[in-house]
């Protein structure tokens, strides 16, 4: 089978490296991809949301399976695209169409859908501009620390915790009256504080039954010690010691089981991940956000654990085959680490020329930003590199990120050297 997949970072590249072993994939083409998965598959450079240029590649290649990396083309409509077209209609596809992509795309449409179907998650309420006093009086009524969340698509800047009530309105208005976040602030959400511990949860369904993929941690934040500014993701380990077989249980229970009913009830053909963002509060689980992919960085530990053929697992979520699928996952642990341009989250420098590539043997060295320049290969991106070990041990796995990271260099290169270690520090691993 000829198989595609729509996108260009770790996430992606750890999609096609796992896509490449499977005996059913036949030519695999990653567009627009990146230097690595141009080593192992065949990159073609059309952007994710040129939907013309992809029904060309896909007719021409005589592609079977699409697999959709981000969000974008996703709450673009890509899907219904494909569903509308002649050709492109019976092609399997991993992705929803724009209405259950509106699960990211709106956080307004996301709390309305989990209130509605009784998933658990913090109390809130939505505002307007029109609505701004309104908002503001709410405010007077809340204990601090208290969370703004602008409805739209925010490039991961959308959301605020804001410690004094003062903090608080001053945010709103600017959300709401200065439109900080453009059409994204149109509506925002005045959130409850949740207080506990976070991880995610992956799921792919076929929308009606699901398989649940290995949680993960990710750690968001670009300094140690999570501090500093909000970035993609700066590494990432599974399993997660906090989520034991009961709180998982409760995760299925409670959150997945009403999630994947809630979007049947609704009519929404689901076929695809939701990735789930939850707060574990006292053992009880809420959401914080739904998406409609995959994570990165978490995806580069989700997926080396995962022992099926994944296009036999593709094609069952496609066909609406989820039920009885059995999902074998190692018992390893795996983590990852983000090697990243000096400068991000802000502006940095792309062109650097990555060495230390080739020495890498006990890891998995995922391209994130990066491009091929005849022979060298060059840094492209804000998150450039990933490294993912896997071991028996959290720390075994942590040893063989690490060592291979420290054989990786470029100008300015930079990554965090504490993943894992508020795991370890549990002790419960
Ligand atoms: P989101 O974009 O919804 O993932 O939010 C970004 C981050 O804000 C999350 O990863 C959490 O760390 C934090 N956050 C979001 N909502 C809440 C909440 N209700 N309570 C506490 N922290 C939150
Ligand atoms: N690592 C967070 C995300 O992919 O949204």
């Amino acid at each position: 089978m000829n198989i595609l997949i729509l996108g260009s970072g770790g996430r992606e590249y750890t999609l096609a490296w796992k896509i490449a072993q499977s005996v059913d994939c036949d030519n695999l083409f990653v567009a627009p991809g990146n230097a690595g998965t141009g080593q192992i598959a065949k990159n073609v450079d059309i952007n994710v949301n040129d939907f013309d240029a992809i029904a060309s590649l896909v007719i021409d290649e005589n592609i079977e399976l699409v697999v959709v990396g981000p969000e974008d083309p996703l709450v673009n409509g890509i899907r219904n695209y494909f569903q509308q077209h002649e050709q492109l209609k019976n092609i399997s596809f991993i992705g929803p169409d724009k209405t259950g992509a509106q699960l990211e795309g709106s956080k307004d449409f996301s709390k309305a859908f989990m209130e509605k179907h009784n998933v658990p998650t913090a109390k809130s309420k939505t505002f307007t501009v029109e609505t701004l006093p309104e908002g503001l009086a709410y405010l007077d009524t809340c204990s601090m620390p208290i969370v703004l969340k602008a409805d739209g698509l925010a490039a991961g800047k959308g959301v605020l915790i804001c410690q004094s009530l003062q903090e608080a309105k001053d945010s709103l208005t600017t959300m709401l009256a200065d439109k900080q976040f453009g059409a994204a602030s149109e509506k925002v959400l005045i959130e409850e504080y949740l207080d506990g511990i976070e991880l995610s949860v992956f799921v792919l369904t076929d929308g009606e039954n699901y398989v649940l993929l290995p949680e993960a941690k990710d750690y968001k934040r670009i300094g140690e010690n999570d501090t500093g500014l909000n970035t993609g993701g700066m590494g990432a380990v599974s399993p997660v010691s906090f989520a034991d077989d009961a709180f998982l249980q409760k995760v299925k229970s409670k959150v997945i089981n009403t999630t994947v009913a809630g979007l049947k009830k609704e009519g929404i053909d689901y076929k695809g991940f939701i990735f789930i963002g939850l707060m574990n509060v006292d053992g009880e689980p809420y959401v914080i956000e739904y998406n409609v992919r995959m994570g990165d960085p978490e995806t580069q530990v989700v997926f080396p654990r995962i022992k099926n053929d994944i296009v036999d697992l593709f094609t069952a979520a496609a066909e609406g085959n989820l039920k009885n699928y059995k999902l074998e996952i190692a018992d390893e642990y795996a983590t990852t680490v983000v090697l990243v341009a000096g400068g991000y989250p802000g502006s940095y420098a792309k062109g650097n020329e990555i060495t230390g590539l080739a020495d890498t043997n006990d890891a998995l060295v995922i391209h994130a930003g990066t491009k091929q320049d005849d022979y060298k290969v060059l840094t492209n991106g804000g998150r450039v590199i990933a490294v993912t070990g896997m071991a028996n041990t959290l720390e075994e796995a942590l040893k063989k990120s690490y060592t291979a990271v420290n054989q990786i260099k470029w100008q300015d290169m930079y990554f965090r050297k504490d993943i894992g270690k508020d795991i370890l520090a549990l002790r419960i691993d």
